[in-house]
């Protein structure tokens, strides 16, 4: 029954025009912006390795989870999770669920756009030659220039924004699922001739050694929460963007081999930004782990001493402005989906509100790299002592709102929803893919997480030794 459905907000034009759009809500500023600065914190290799791990054993199941419920309900998530509790029989609370995505959308988005505000910033300074021959310290300058001045970053963050809303308002097949079949593949010869430009850095070496080889003293339990939560953030996952996706997915395409696509299309971009920015790093004797600015202190060295670096610069930066673009569309779609749904308004003015609240709270970012930079909400916890406004949203939600997303997705769609309901959904049988997946999502998904929160509080620790007393 609930196979046919459909979304009142249309549908993908086929499997592939979902591929798109799902690869452009997973691949953004997540892979090339966050990717390579957490794992500089992070010390490198062994971060990679519980990465790579999260994304495998996590990662896809709950893309497929998500995606799965999404094409069941063919709704926004709110009432997907409302529509399908009720035909499962489980509690009507699921929808708090939906809610809780919309808020991390809007908290995400938030910052997002700031980021993405400098990326078009960076389009016109690479553009117009200015990094020309300039060394590390040069380009650091102009970077802390541009921090600096809140009135410059509001303007970008609010132009983002503006982009973001023009884009959503036209709903989810015009425009841009047309731009990403395009925009994707150059993002992936791009960043192939940027790996191509470390490899004669003369510290190309170095930077493999650091991103490839593990070493395990490095990493803290706080480590491999952020590793885990980057999973859920570089993919997408648990706030609904994808699971809103999925409800424009057409009946029959297989999600099984779609969520394995995407992700490895998202990670093997994750790991080309990696493999160009640490030899540039290395080769300047920069710090890893010098924060979200790394590589607009890095790839820009690189702009200026190549040939047509200045060209070459501006299309890098047109490309992550797009990758950042079809990124943050996602993020609010459930919201604007649901105001559609629920309040009944158009296209455009679901956008314009939801966009507004977003903007506002993006303020908060604007403010986090000038006049608030001193400004610790948290510092009586150790480990939030340098944190800034943009620090602790960052780390609320991608640490700890998605995996906690991710880990109700699991358990809605392997234990509160019935296995008929899902064989028939998944539709790859009842044989040998669909037990590894339900065990997956049983089982190791959410003992993985909750294990991973309860050693990052220090819970874990506490028992052991509490252990080793009474022993
Ligand atoms: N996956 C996006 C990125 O890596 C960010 C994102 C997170 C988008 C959550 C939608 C939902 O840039």
């Amino acid at each position: 029954m609930s196979s046919e459905r459909v979304s009142i907000h249309g549908q993908w034009s086929s499997r592939l025009a979902f591929v798109l759009a799902a690869t452009g809500s997973a691949v953004g500023l997540g892979n090339i912006w966050k990717f390579p600065y957490i794992t500089g914190e992070n010390g490198g290799g062994a971060f990679v390795l519980v990465y790579l791990a999260c994304i495998a054993v996590i990662g896809i199941p709950i893309m497929m989870a998500e995606v799965m419920l999404g094409r069941r309900g063919r709704q926004s998530p709110i009432n997907t999770m409302r529509t399908l509790a009720a035909e499962e029989h489980a509690s009507k609370h699921w929808q708090w669920l939906g809610w809780a995505g919309v808020i991390a959308g809007f908290l995400i988005l938030s910052y997002y756009s700031v980021i993405a505000g400098w990326a078009l910033s960076y389009v016109f300074r690479t553009g117009s030659g200015l990094f020309t021959g300039l060394t590390a310290d040069g380009v650091q300058t102009i970077f802390t220039n541009l921090t600096g001045d809140p009135e410059r970053l509001l303007a970008w963050h609010t132009l983002f924004m503006v982009m973001t809303m023009i884009v959503v308002a036209q709903g989810v097949r015009n425009g841009l699922e047309k731009a990403v079949k395009w925009l994707m593949p150059m993002l992936f010869v791009l960043l192939f001739i940027m790996v191509g430009y470390a490899w004669n850095s003369g510290s190309f070496e170095q930077g493999l050694n650091f991103l490839f080889q593990p070493d395990f003293e490095k990493i803290t339990a706080n480590g491999i929460l952020i590793a885990m939560g980057h999973a859920f953030f570089t993919l997408s996952l648990g706030m609904g963007a994808i699971m809103v996706y999925g409800s424009y997915l057409p009946a029959g395409a297989s999600i099984a081999r779609t969520s394995i696509l995407v992700s490895l299309m998202d990670t093997a971009v994750a790991l080309l930004a990696g493999m160009a920015i640490f030899p540039i790093v290395f080769a300047n004797g920069l710090e890893p782990g010098s924060g979200p600015g790394l590589i607009f202190q890095t790839l820009p060295i690189a702009f200026g001493h190549m040939q047509y670096g200045a060209f070459f610069g501006m299309l890098f930066f047109v490309l992550l402005v797009f990758a950042a673009w079809s990124s943050s569309i996602s993020l609010i779609e459930p919201a604007v989906a649901w105001l559609v749904e629920n309040r009944g308004m158009t296209r455009g003015s679901a956008s314009i509100i939801a966009g507004v609240v977003t903007w506002l709270v993006g303020l908060l970012t604007v403010l986090s790299f000038n006049l608030w930079s001193e400004v610790k909400l948290l510092s009586y916890f150790a480990i939030f002592r340098d944190s800034t406004p943009f620090d602790l949203l960052d780390y609320l939600t991608a640490n700890i709102m998605l995996p906690l997303g991710g880990l109700l997705i699991a358990i809605f769609a392997a234990r509160k929803m019935s296995r008929a309901s899902s064989v028939d959904e998944l539709g790859m049988g009842d044989r040998f893919f669909y037990p590894v997946w339900r065990f997956l999502v049983r089982y190791i998904t959410p003992i993985a997480v909750i294990i991973v929160f309860l050693k990052a509080i220090g819970i874990i620790d506490w028992l052991v030794s509490w252990y080793d007393r009474l022993v």
